[in-house]
């Protein structure tokens, strides 16, 4: 335990207090937050270099939400940008509100550029931790993110550790010197997808670079002697990173909004997606300790990679800005069983109130997926040799152009998407491009194995953080290598992480499973954003349920598909 007796005397004593101020301040009504977020052009100076960025409201990250569980959240959205863009609210559940996931092409149309407006409005009941919302098109999301936290509806008393003095989000981002959409353009051109970034930050900013002196670095001021949350939030577009805060450690106490059992480290690892909620001591001899993040690097083979570390300041009050910092060590780039040990480590805390395993389980698929080498497209006019592509069972993602898949459903227009996404891998060679989707009734349980392919030797495998919109699930298992029944065994059916993105070990697997009682059309995709465009994608088809459980006609300003 990281907290000692006394403090947890004072902590209850303070519980105590809060506990009757929320009784006072009746917190039982759930509140209607609203907010507006302008997507437009932002002048920013970072690594030595004046550029223009796209952000909300003018801020890297974006705005933080704030809002209790039970809240009705109301985002308007108004994009002064030149590109169409839509926002999503990644780890929402959307409850019978899909028509707000925010996912381009899935559940809605992008927002127009030059003035588009659209106002997502849903409910967040039911889930209480540290999400995000991000950009869902192009490489937008590397400056259009921000965090979105869930308070307990109680106040802290509803925390199911002793409530932190303050709270602290850690947003993890990735930053190029260039125009993020010329980014993405360009590694389409190349076939090889994005270049690497430039840097990487911690709440917008890089901290000390050798290439930079003097740039801007996150800095915050702590109070010997108390205990801190950290919310801590994988914003990179492409990937994994290690986090770690010198001469202090951490207990972890959630992750992708979802409470797990205490877990005590000195490194955070966490993937494009996830979050992860960490407690931190302030009893270190009053100084000032860099925190630092670098790219966990999983690649099976050797590919140039974003060698920098991003840094920033944890001092103690009454120390001097001057004051020497003390810098953690970080894992090396390649520590994949320091990688391992934290990933697979977590379990669920699995209150008595919590969600259980489902038992019985009505749709049982391996989802396998992963990176080929195939011929450019005569379009690709930078490309040599051949351009990357990706698959899952298979089936290369097409986005469709026309309407949006929920649109599609909704009013049964034909012609969008076919429901043959196959329950296994086929037994053929070559990718099938289409727009797949695999059905299911409301409330079926649904479980996946997802096993990491090497259909390249040349590419090799690496880690893919595979997210689910729409659902948490629950991370039965997970393990190297090739899936095979007999690791059923291996199943933990009684205190699972409970995620909404799970880094599926480099050419290994991983099972989820969850019930899908959320009727809507959910994306689940690499949340390595490079490898969206390519087709590592696939969506489940959910079917309305009897009343009340039924998707609602989208709102008046759901924006039209124009090409
Ligand atoms: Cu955070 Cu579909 O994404």
């Amino acid at each position: 335990m990281i907290w000692e007796d006394d403090n947890r005397a004072m902590a209850q004593a303070a519980m105590l207090v809060l506990l009757m101020l929320a009784l006072c301040t009746a917190a039982a009504s759930a509140a209607i937050v609203e907010h507006t977020f302008k997507v437009g052009g932002t002048n920013i100076n970072q690594l030595c270099m004046n550029s223009v960025i796209y952000t909300a409201n003018q801020e890297l990250p974006g705005p933080t939400i704030e809002i209790s569980e039970g809240d009705t959240l109301v985002i308007h959205a108004v994009n002064e940008s030149p590109y169409p863009l839509s926002l999503h609210w990644h780890g929402v559940y959307q409850l019978r509100s899909g028509w707000n996931d925010g996912a381009n092409k899935i559940t809605q149309c992008p927002i127009q550029p030059y003035g588009g407006k659209f106002t997502y409005q849903f409910n967040v009941t039911g889930q209480e931790g540290t999400l995000w919302w991000h950009a869902h098109s192009s490489l937008l999301r590397a400056t259009i993110y921000g965090a979105l936290i869930i308070k307990p509806r109680k106040g802290p008393s509803g925390y199911p550790f002793p409530a932190p003095y303050e709270e602290i989000p850690i947003l993890l981002g990735e930053w190029w010197n260039r125009n993020v959409d010329d980014v993405e353009h360009d590694g389409y051109l190349t076939g090889l997808g994005p270049q690497v970034s430039d840097a990487i930050t911690i709440n917008g900013m890089t901290g000390d670079q050798n290439s930079c002196k003097g740039s801007s670095m996150y800095e915050v001021e702590v109070e010997y002697g108390k205990t801190y949350l950290l919310r801590i939030i994988n914003a990179a577009v492409n990937v994994e990173l290690f986090f770690k805060v010198a001469g202090h450690t951490f207990t972890v106490v959630a992750a992708d909004a979802s409470y797990t059992k205490p877990y005590d480290t000195d490194v955070i690892v966490i993937a494009p997606g996830q979050t992860v909620d960490a407690l931190m001591n302030t009893t270190a001899p009053a100084g000032r300790y860099y925190m630092a993040a670098h790219i966990f690097d999983s690649k099976t083979v050797s590919i140039p990679f974003d060698r920098s570390t991003a840094t920033g300041v944890v001092k103690y009050k009454g120390v001097p800005d001057y004051a020497p910092a003390a810098m953690p060590a970080l894992p090396r780039h390649d520590d994949v069983v320091t990688a391992g040990k934290f990933y697979w480590s977590l379990t669920g805390l699995a209150r008595p109130t919590d969600p259980v395993v489902p038992t019985t389980v009505d749709h049982n698929m391996v989802v396998s997926f992963g990176l080929d080498q195939a011929p450019c497209a005569p379009d690709q006019t930078k490309c040599r040799g051949f351009a990357l592509v990706a698959a899952m069972n298979r089936n290369t993602f097409q986005f469709p152009d026309k309407v949006s898949l929920l649109e599609a459903l909704y009013k049964g227009v034909p012609g969008v998407y076919s429901e043959d996404f196959p329950d296994f891998p086929p037994p053929v060679p070559g990718f099938r491009k289409a727009t797949a989707v695999k059905k299911v009734n409301y409330n079926d349980v649904v479980e996946v194995v997802l096993q990491s392919e090497e259909y390249s030797r040349a590419l090799g495998t690496e880690n893919h953080p595979i997210h689910l919109h729409g659902f948490d699930f629950f991370l039965l298992a997970q393990g190297l290598g090739r899936f095979n029944p007999a690791m059923k065994s291996r199943y933990n059916l009684v205190d699972p992480q409970v995620r909404n993105t799970v880094a599926v070990p480099a050419g290994g697997w991983a099972v989820i499973r969850f019930t899908a009682n959320n009727p809507g059309m959910w994306f689940m995709h690499c949340h390595l954003d490079a490898h969206l465009p390519l087709g590592l994608a696939m969506v489940f088809e959910v079917l309305n349920g009897p009343a009340p459980n039924l998707l609602p006609p989208p709102r008046v300003d759901y924006p039209k598909c124009r090409r």
